[in-house]
């Protein structure tokens, strides 16, 4: 639900439920019969246009234990991931499941996305998430992911978004097929750099891809006006691709 002022509201509707806006209520069955594009008015007369979330807005206003993943990076993350249906993709940490479903749509039903979180009340709050959003394409675990059991070459890529990644990098190597990436969210340049570091000090076999930052500038335009918005999202993380070599990379590969 979005109103005048463009403030968005997540709503889960109810039989005989009523929504709440400080500009009037308006009750849930006239939501579901004005359905997805419609508008509807409170009993103040406060015009309400109606949509069904998209991926992006349902992340941006779920509950959340930890931060989310932010969705341009998630997305851009996807592409670096070269995700596709029918793909199994390995995840940690889970966090509120934000990543996760973008994750599990990209692959699809056939695919499937596995996912590591060291706090219970975390794990908890995002299989919720996923649940009501509807896709059943992921496996939660509870626990450290780099003390977990993996299957070796059986992931097509790898999503990390974990405050120390270089502490989980060289277990998780072997379960990553050659050529497939390893793309971790970092929000801190000294942790980028710690990430290399680790990488060629281990000889990890990866070779560093590409770290990038994900401009995204948002503009207002409503005739005669036209400028950059004044509000922005400022710098949210890095990302960072490892690409999994076929053979023991050596020092020279990052
Ligand atoms: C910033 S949050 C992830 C948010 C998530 N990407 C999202 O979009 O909702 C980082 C999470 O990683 C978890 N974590 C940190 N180290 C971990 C590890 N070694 N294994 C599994 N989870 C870990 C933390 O508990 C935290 O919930």
């Amino acid at each position: 639900m979005r109103d005048a002022k463009g403030r968005r509201y997540l709503i889960r509707l109810q039989e005989g439920g009523r929504f709440f806006h400080h500009k009037g209520a308006v009750d849930h069955q006239a939501i579901v019969a004005a359905g997805p594009g419609g508008i509807v008015h409170t009993h103040q007369g406060e015009p309400l246009w109606v949509h069904r979330p998209t991926l992006e807005e349902y992340v941006l206003l779920m509950k959340r234990g930890a931060t989310v993943t932010y969705p341009k990076d998630a997305a851009a993350l996807v592409m670096m991931l070269d995700l596709g249906p029918g793909m199994r993709v390995l995840e940690a940490g889970t966090g509120s499941g934000g990543l996760t479903l973008f994750l599990a749509r990209a692959v699809g039903q056939a695919g499937e996305v596995w996912t590591f979180e060291t706090r219970p009340a975390f794990k908890e709050r995002a299989e919720r998430n996923v649940a009501a959003w509807g896709a059943s394409n992921v496996r939660f675990f509870l626990g450290d992911v780099g003390e977990a059991e993996l299957p070796e070459g059986a992931f097509d890529g790898i999503a990390l978004d974990l405050m120390e990644p270089w502490k989980v990098i060289a277990h998780l190597a072997p379960a990553l097929k050659p050529d497939r990436s390893a793309v971790l969210y970092l929000p801190n340049i000294t942790q980028v750099v710690e990430l290399v570091r680790a990488v060629r000090e281990k000889a990890l076999p990866f070779l560093l891809q590409r770290v990038i930052e994900v401009g995204h500038r948002e503009w207002d335009v409503r005739p005669p006006v036209a400028h950059p918005a004044f509000r922005q999202i400022g710098h949210t993380a890095f990302l960072v691709q490892l690409r999994k070599l076929a053979r023991e990379a050596g020092q020279e590969a990052v």
